[in-house]
């Protein structure tokens, strides 16, 4: 098969919940690489606004409608979002690939970064137990700032890595083709118990814990390997 036919084929529509600095980013990346995202915001004018301009790839839809009609769902949304929101569309989720880039950050009183969750309880927790158990479930797209998941795309000599933890192959396939996608170099950082260590604050992998640095596919496998702090 030609690889436009190819690449044309093994297409999966994407569905992105939250359309704010994370979901608009990667909607952007997939569309740049023609896959097909429809995109649902809370009062629905962010989502349609953003399927305006990208175009006829892109298209706004209630939470519901994205979802039926995705192979993949993207929960860009803040961790209290989440807890509320999963719930009601849960069935909905079976057989699906969810990607949680959630992380369990908040700003306390002086706008300083601080974490929500206890050190050893994981966003990707919380999230995992919220969906069915037919749901494939990968922890994604959230180890870097909307920022440079914006402009590290593509990234030339050396791709830069995204880490992603799943225990389920279906979703490491999924999630290896839409980073690749995006433009970046895919790396399994461990199974849904290691998200905790992509995620940020405290996470050893997550852009936080190395530094603001964007790594490439030798300098992460070594990262990979290290035992986490603590
Ligand atoms: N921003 C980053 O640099 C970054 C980096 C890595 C990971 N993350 C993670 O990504 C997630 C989203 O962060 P963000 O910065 O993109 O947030 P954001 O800019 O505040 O956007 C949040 C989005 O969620 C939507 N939303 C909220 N409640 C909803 C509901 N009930 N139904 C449908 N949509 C709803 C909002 O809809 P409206 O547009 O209608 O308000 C908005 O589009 C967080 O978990 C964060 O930790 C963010």
């Amino acid at each position: 098969m030609p690889e436009s036919a190819a690449r044309k084929a093994a297409r999966l529509t994407t569905a992105i919940v939250g359309v704010g600095n994370l979901g608009s980013t990667l909607a952007r990346h997939l569309v740049r690489r023609d896959e097909p995202v429809v995109l649902a915001s809370k009062d629905g004018s962010r989502a349609e606004a953003l399927a305006d301009e990208l175009g006829p790839l892109a298209r706004a839809a209630s939470v519901e409608d994205a979802i039926t009609g995705a192979d993949v769902v993207v929960f860009a949304l803040w961790l209290d979002a989440d807890k509320e929101l999963i719930p009601q569309y849960a069935r909905l989720l079976e057989d699906k690939v969810v990607v949680d880039p959630s992380n369990p950050i908040g700003f306390d009183e002086k706008g300083q970064v601080m974490r929500t969750l206890p050190a050893r309880q994981s966003a990707g927790s919380v999230v995992a137990a919220l969906l069915p158990a037919g749901a494939h479930y990968v922890k994604a797209f959230g180890s870097l700032s909307a920022e440079s998941l914006a402009e590290g795309a593509y990234r030339e000599p050396r791709r830069a890595v995204l880490f992603y933890a799943t225990d389920d192959d279906a979703a490491a396939t999924t999630i290896e083709r839409l980073i690749r996608t995006a433009g970046f170099d895919p790396l399994k950082a461990g199974g849904s118990a290691d998200a905790g260590r992509i995620e940020g604050p405290g996470g050893d992998l997550n852009q936080f814990g190395l530094k603001g640095e964007l790594v490439d596919l030798d300098r992460a496998r070594a990262v990979v390997a290290a035992e986490p702090p603590g």
